[in-house]
């Protein structure tokens, strides 16, 4: 099952939607991992009830072992947390996320423009798209 959710307003219910289909998913069967990517760890904390410093540091603890680098990194692999439901694990966010979003973005990236085939670079002060000088 390959499904996205997105939407920029804020709390919509895309957390709830993302737990609920793979509890869906999870019933019927199949073995399913949530990866929790939001700084916001409300899908963690949805799926395991825990809250704050009680949910495990699970990707952000991966993503620093990354950016350290060394031999260790290449052997890194996230932390796989079970839940309640059967066939159901998870993969925690937790608030450390937004310390290390900076260092995972590259200092540069392009993208491109969802109606036209051009590129667009993007601003690094914010979402904004503009046209690439020519
Ligand atoms: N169908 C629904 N009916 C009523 N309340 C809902 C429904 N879906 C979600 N909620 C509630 O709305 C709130 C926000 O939901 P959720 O965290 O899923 O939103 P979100 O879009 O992921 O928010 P954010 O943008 O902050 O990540 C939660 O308290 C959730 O329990
Ligand atoms: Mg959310």
């Amino acid at each position: 099952m390959r499904r996205v959710v997105f939407n920029q307003k804020g709390g919509v219910g895309k957390s709830s939607i993302a737990c609920n289909l793979a509890a869906i998913s999870a019933a019927q069967g199949y073995r399913t991992l949530l990866i929790d990517l939001d700084a916001q760890a409300n899908s963690s904390h949805y799926l395991s009830g825990k809250l704050g410093d009680d949910i495990p540091l699970g990707i952000a603890e991966f993503f620093v072992q990354v950016l350290e680098g060394g031999a260790s990194a290449r052997k890194a692999r996230p932390p796989i947390s079970p839940t309640p439901f059967a066939n159901l694990d998870l993969i925690t966010a937790s608030p450390a996320l937004a310390d290390l979003q900076p260092k995972l973005e590259p200092s540069t990236r392009s993208t491109s423009c969802a109606n036209c085939s051009r590129r667009w670079p993007r601003t690094t002060s914010g979402s904004t798209w503009i046209p690439r000088q020519r």
